[in-house]
């Protein structure tokens, strides 16, 4: 190969690499974070600060888990809910959550569990909208759940013996 014809190949891969960084920078801008997202941060596979620094209310976390319209946990988890009986077996059951991880190890798990396992099935119910695939169109360019909704679950998973 003539050292001519290498410089015309890198220089096609140039613009091609200059092209999709460009192209990805474009989609990311089309869609704004929704004005009331709170950013978290993770360290040590832990949200340790409440999101937007909510207090959590125990008695409403358990009715959002259990609502097919919210959070839906129980399609895929067993939970200690009085008068449930179906429940989905994808997740392990949460009863005992509270002695396996502490509070801001659920919190990671229930805001964006991929930060831990990228293969994870389970939605990141307070996961960066603009980071999800092709979302129904209820959910584009929102969260699964907003802030105080994940607060009040993870209130009542805490509680969870
Ligand atoms: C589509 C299925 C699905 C739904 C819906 C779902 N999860 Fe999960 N969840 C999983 C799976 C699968 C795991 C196991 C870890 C993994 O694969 O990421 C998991 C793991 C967890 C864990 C960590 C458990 C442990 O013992 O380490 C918590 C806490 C949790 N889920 C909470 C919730 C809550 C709260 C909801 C509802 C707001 C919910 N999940 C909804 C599938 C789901």
């Amino acid at each position: 190969m003539t050292h001519g014809r290498i410089f015309l190949l890198a220089g096609i891969l140039l613009l091609q690499l200059v092209l999709l960084t460009g192209q990805g920078i474009a989609n990311a801008g089309e869609q704004a974070l929704p004005a009331d997202y709170c950013q978290w941060h993770v360290s040590d596979y832990a949200i340790a600060q409440p999101l937007c620094g909510l207090a959590g209310d125990a008695s409403r976390g358990m009715a959002i888990a259990s609502d097919s319209d919210r959070g839906n946990c129980l399609a895929c988890h067993q939970l200690p809910i009085p008068d449930v009986e179906a429940y989905g077996t994808i997740g392990p059951p949460l009863s005992g959550i509270e002695a396996r991880l502490t509070e801001g190890q659920i919190r990671l798990r229930v805001v964006d569990t991929r930060e831990i396992n990228p293969m994870s099935i389970m939605p990141g119910f307070y996961r960066d909208p603009r980071l999800i695939h092709r979302p129904g169109k209820r959910f584009a360019g929102r969260t699964f759940l907003n802030a105080q909704q994940v607060e009040d679950v993870i209130a009542w998973l805490v509680t969870l013996k």
